[in-house]
């Protein structure tokens, strides 16, 4: 959620503030912003809208600088315009600031500023950073930030330069940041996409940590003063791995990524009838599993329960991470907490991580070295490589690999016994979505049908109940259609009321013990003239004759069902979005990574 990048180096800063913008840019895209310090005098440009609004009008000039910020935003205090995007400056033009985070205590420190002469011209919270430092400022740019700093309530991750000195200024708090070491230069990043054309050598900054960058190269101390030593982290992934190679959108190119996503995520972990996890608790010890998660990893959080509570046996509860920190959660010494995270920097999973301390936690993590990755005791990372779409997809699919190979892992360590057929099956996986990807343009064709639909309902059951609500939260993204997902049998204590002859219906029926069941739901809708739509793995002639369209997918065992039947609903949900003219990779209002509560 914003994207922060800073240079000060031998090479021109413009062009390299401007690729690190455009690859950040899934992380908030309602305007942008550059500063560069040149020949002592900082110039500023900045843009509403996309990044290319910004690369277009900074064509026109001619900037020669080494040193500079740059800003891509998510606007949260103050409307997406010029005046409230990012960097933003003091009273003189002396200091400029970009930031991502929220400031909470900016009313009452814009006060104080504006009695004291300071003239704020933004409604954003950031601003107020900027004259803090000025109010600060003598002489000292790093002084100036660390008073600055201590003053604000809230998160930051912010970047200064100033007229006076020829240095960059980093803070961080709650918002993450990275340094980008070169020979001979520095970058700073929210995250190591913006600068993995340049170096694949980071330094992850902590909390309350600043870092300061001159030509001499770098210091890093914490916010009361003590140095410190970060280890420099070698990035693993490439450019090619963040590029669309050919796809049209990074979510086509994700959706069909699962195969290889979901092999890299088994790579190594199912060997000599054993399951391998860097898992560093007693397994016999758990009582109690509470995972936490938000949007799409909460939904793969819901089919954990299925997995955890059906092969393990282990009562397994889940909450939305945003509303566990804000209740009293009872967790106990032997409960094992599990967080979900694709970017592993949501500051509502962070947070709710944070409020427990007396029970062992693992994290299910895709973004390595992120936040979370590094506060949790044990970890699973995903290895599905950069998501660079902001509708998850490949991290969904492989957070429930993920969370199979752990349901696996404890019944194993437990029971003495690995569930072989189940672990066997799963490596199959692979194969078994691929299977559907060849399906993409008959998917394609059956998606035309609802891209004038105003509402539709999802409708599935047991571990496929989660899997209906994360195919209704993909339409919604991407396409602005409202959708439901809803448990099937529910539906008649409710929803049925919504169902007439316009309505779009998604039904998703595996062979197995509800079966019959569920075609009785089918029959429900139906009946009142909804059309109906089935995702299945059932040849079936009552399936048949219900719905208008039938896309079949291979049979697979339940536990491994919702790995099979996400991925058309992914495909839906892209081709009804892309028929409507939306750049699927940029919806409206949405940012990748939610870094702010
Ligand atoms: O990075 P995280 O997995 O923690 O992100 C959680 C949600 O913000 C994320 O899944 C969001 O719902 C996506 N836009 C879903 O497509």
């Amino acid at each position: 959620m914003c994207g922060i990048v800073g240079y000060l180096g031998k090479k021109s800063a413009t062009p390299i503030l401007l690729s690190g913008l455009k690859r950040l840019e899934y992380r908030g895209y309602d305007s942008a912003g550059i500063c560069v310090l040149e020949n002592g005098a900082l110039r500023t440009f900045k843009k509403e809208g996309p990044i290319q609004m910004l690369a277009t009008e900074l064509e026109k000039q001619s900037l020669d600088s080494q040193i500079g910020i740059a800003h891509t935003r998510w606007a949260t205090h103050g409307r997406p315009n010029e005046i409230n995007a990012h960097p933003h400056y003091d009273c003189h033009h002396n200091i400029a600031v970009v930031h991502n985070g929220i400031v909470e205590n900016f009313e009452g420190l814009k006060i104080l500023l504006e009695k004291e002469g300071h003239k704020i011209v933004s409604e954003t919270d950031s601003e107020i950073i900027s004259h803090l430092i000025e109010k600060f400022y003598k002489g000292n740019l790093e002084q100036a930030v660390l008073e600055a700093v201590r003053l604000l309530e809230g998160t930051f991750g912010l970047a200064v330069i100033s007229t006076s000195e020829n240095k960059l200024v980093a803070a961080r708090r709650g918002s993450p940041l990275i340094l980008g070491i070169g020979p001979d230069e520095v970058f700073i990043a929210s995250d190591a996409s913006a600068i993995i054309e340049y170096t694949n050598q980071v330094i992850y900054l902590e909390d309350n940590e600043i870092a300061t960058i001159s030509e001499s190269g770098y210091k890093i101390e914490s916010l009361d003063g003590h140095s410190i030593n970060n280890q420099i982290t070698e990035i693993k992934w490439t450019i090619e791995e963040i590029e669309k190679s050919g796809f049209e959108h990074f979510m086509l190119k994700e959706i069909f990524e699962q195969p290889k996503a979901i092999a890299n995520a088994l790579r190594g972990r199912i060997k000599d009838d054993k399951i391998k996890l860097s898992v560093n608790f007693d397994s016999k010890k758990i009582d109690k599993i509470i995972i936490t998660a938000c949007g799409t990893s909460w939904h793969s959080a819901l089919i954990g329960k299925y997995l955890l509570e059906k092969i393990v046996g282990i009562p397994t509860e889940v909450d939305y991470a945003s509303e566990f920190r804000y209740r009293s959660p009872i967790v106990r010494e032997n409960n094992l907490l599990v967080v979900i995270s694709q970017s592993g920097e949501t500051a509502d999973t962070l947070a709710a991580l944070r409020e427990i301390k007396n029970c062992e936690t693992l994290g299910i993590i895709n973004s390595v070295g992120s936040t979370i990755s590094r506060e949790v005791k044990s970890g699973i990372y995903l290895h599905a490589g950069p998501e660079i779409g902001v509708a998850s997809t490949k991290a969904f699919t492989s957070q429930v690999a993920s969370l199979v190979l752990l349901a696996l892992y404890l019944k194993e360590q437990i029971s003495g016994q690995l569930d072989k057929d189940l672990s066997v099956e799963l490596l199959t996986i692979p194969e078994k979505i691929q299977s559907i990807l060849d399906q993409a343009e008959t998917i394609k064709e059956i998606s035309q049908n609802l891209v004038n639909a105003k509402n539709l309902l999802y409708l599935g059951r047991g571990i496929n109940f989660p899997v209906a609500l994360e195919g209704a939260l993909k339409l919604k993204e991407v396409s602005y259609i409202h959708a439901e997902g809803y448990p099937a049998a529910e539906m008649k204590h409710g929803p049925i009321a919504l169902i007439d002859k316009n309505m779009f219906v998604i039904f998703i029926v595996n062979h197995g013990p509800i079966f019959e069941k569920i075609i009785s739901n089918m029959q429900e809708v139906q009946a009142r003239g909804g059309r109906i739509i089935t995702i299945t793995d059932t040849k079936d002639a009552t399936i048949e004759k219900l719905s208008e369209f039938v896309i079949t997918v291979p049979s697979v065992s339940e536990e491994l069902s919702p790995l099979v039947n996400i991925v058309s609903l992914q495909l839906i949900s892209y081709y009804v979005a892309s028929a409507n003219g939306i750049n699927v990779d940029k919806p409206r209002n949405l940012a990748k990574s939610v870094t702010v509560e």
